[in-house]
């Protein structure tokens, strides 16, 4: 039951309040997180917390000139859903966000990027049920992390999950309901008809 209405209301948010977040609330966030089952359980995750405004500015610039050059080249057929969904290269949220979560995976351990977005999932869960929201923001280029904050080169940026209190009510872009996607004893052979 409670599962379902954060599965349900959760949105991605682009627009954040500059409303600190408590340590406290991050950590329950995190500590559900790090419980997300992994290949072999090697938990081949690694979180860093970005709160500097400066760093914040800096990783904003970084991002948007990739964005901008993305957006340059990305089908029309893309660029006009995102604009649908107010999308473009600017990324204010990686500035305006009290925090960015960079979500580290550690290459070559058993289906290590399976296991990082498996335990995203709950991540983002347990930051609707705390009453924050997040987006999964997926940078085309992420290898300037590793030298800007020291990463070791085994980890990759998979995400950057601003959190905070949202300054945006997206709507919901919808989802496709359970009588398209489940199959039973054969694909096509309708559960619900
Ligand atoms: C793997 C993954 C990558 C995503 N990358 C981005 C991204 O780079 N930028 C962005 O604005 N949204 C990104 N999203 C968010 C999706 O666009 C969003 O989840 C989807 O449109 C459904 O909307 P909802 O989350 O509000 O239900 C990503 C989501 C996933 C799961």
């Amino acid at each position: 039951m409670y599962i379902q209405k954060y599965a349900v209301t959760r949105r991605s948010v682009r627009r954040y309040k500059k409303e600190d977040i408590p340590l406290n609330d991050l950590m329950y966030i995190l500590d559900v997180a790090r419980y997300a089952p992994s290949g072999g359980n090697r938990q081949p995750w690694r979180f860093l917390l970005v709160s500097s405004p400066e760093k914040k500015k800096e990783i904003r610039e970084i991002c948007e000139e990739i964005e901008r050059k993305f957006y340059n080249r990305a089908p029309r057929e893309f660029v006009e859903w995102a604009a649908s969904r107010n999308i473009t290269w600017r990324k204010p949220h990686l500035t305006e966000a009290p925090v960015l979560i960079l979500v580290f995976g550690r290459r070559g351990t058993p289906y290590w990027i399976e296991s990082v977005w498996l335990m995203i999932g709950y991540l983002l869960l347990a930051a609707e049920e705390k009453g924050y929201a997040t987006l999964t923001y997926t940078p085309s280029d992420t290898r300037w992390a590793n030298s800007m904050f020291n990463v070791p080169e085994e980890y990759r940026l998979q995400t950057i999950i601003p959190i905070g209190k949202p300054d945006e009510a997206p709507s919901d872009p919808g989802r496709l309901p359970l009588k398209e996607i489940v199959f039973v004893e054969e694909w096509g052979n309708k559960l619900i008809q």
